[in-house]
């Protein structure tokens, strides 16, 4: 028999155009089931470790609930408990963890951390937020932009051409959706103070893995960014671990608050996502998350289908 080939999701690119197309083929039909109230024990006796070295709701109850509706179990470790490189190596935390459970998932600071998880792990890896990535948010977020614009449509080809504009910081959720917007063929914008934007290697790098260096743009206007955009998308001005920064970054951000005036600006069926958690009143208004154009609930929600599929394509389980 053939092995089946160690797969790990360290960054967007890590999956296949194609690849990418069956785990939201999955995440459809599986949503399609939970609606419709159909069992599905395809992860029966599966157990997925889930180390958090920093706080986390989204992503510790989607993954959580997406192991139990389909028969398996996630445990959730302290990342002070494992001590990653501190208490132990990393090296030794993978091959021990990956005599106990089928995959890893781990919330991290240094995305180093999860290179060398996935190095020497032999059970699959997956980032659950780092300080340069967080790849299951974009694997959502596209999901949900293709779930909103084109409801009718079950393939990529689609969302060609389609452009966010994310007014905001060049942070890890910003990194992930840009990488895979341009792996896709998607536009990406950002809008933010200069000293905030994506640095060269950033969009060097990019480009060498995508083969195109237009799919990521930087405008200075908030206003300018947004005009043609089909999706505006915003998230925390100081990511976890920038805490100190916060004060300096609220009034260097101030001038690209998503608010009404801003979504006047913007095509009027452009939709509003963010990652969550939202600071209303900072990068955005009460207005605006909780108005008609906000689709972070189904966003929030699209990260429970489309990582139960992602763990099932991971460990090679079929899902019906
Ligand atoms: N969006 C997201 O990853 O949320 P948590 O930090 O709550 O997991
Ligand atoms: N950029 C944010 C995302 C939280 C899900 C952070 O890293 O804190």
């Amino acid at each position: 028999m053939m092995e089946k080939e160690l797969r790990h999701l360290v960054n967007v690119t890590d999956l296949s155009i194609d690849e990418i197309a069956h785990v939201y083929r999955v995440a459809t039909a599986t949503k399609k089931q939970i609606a419709q109230g159909v069992h599905n024990d395809a992860l029966a006796d599966r157990v997925l470790g889930m180390i958090f070295e920093k706080p986390s709701m989204r992503t510790r109850v989607s993954f959580q609930a997406a192991m139990i509706q389909a028969g398996g179990q996630a445990i959730d470790i302290r990342g002070k408990e494992i001590g990653l490189g501190k208490r132990e190596s990393v090296k030794d935390v993978a091959r021990v963890m990956s005599r106990y459970v089928d995959a890893i998932m781990v919330r991290t600071f240094a995305h180093r951390n999860v290179e060398l998880l996935a190095r020497h792990a032999t059970v699959p890896v997956i980032n659950g937020l780092s300080d340069d990535a967080h790849p299951c948010q974009a694997l959502a977020d596209v999901f949900t932009i293709r779930e909103r614009l084109f409801p009718e449509r079950d393939e990529l080809d689609c969302l060609q051409g389609v452009t966010v504009a994310f007014v905001g910081d060049s942070n890890n959720v910003a990194r992930s959706l840009a990488t895979l917007c341009g792996w896709l063929g998607m536009n990406f914008v950002l809008s933010g103070p200069d000293e905030y934007a994506f640095d060269d290697a950033f969009l060097e790098s990019v480009a060498e893995t995508v083969g195109d260096r237009s799919a990521i743009r930087m405008v200075r206007d908030p206003r300018e960014a947004v005009a043609d955009a089909q999706v505006i998308y915003t998230d925390t001005w100081a990511s976890m671990g920038q805490e100190s920064e916060a004060e300096v970054r609220r009034k260097a951000f101030q001038p690209y608050q998503v608010n009404a005036d801003l979504l006047a600006s913007a095509p009027a069926e452009a939709p509003v996502m963010h990652c969550l958690p939202a600071h209303r009143g900072e990068e955005l208004t009460d207005e605006v998350i909780d108005g008609p154009r906000s689709i972070v609930y189904d966003q929030a929600e699209n990260r429970l289908h489309v990582q139960k599929a992602l763990i099932l394509f991971l460990l090679g389980v079929e899902a019906d």
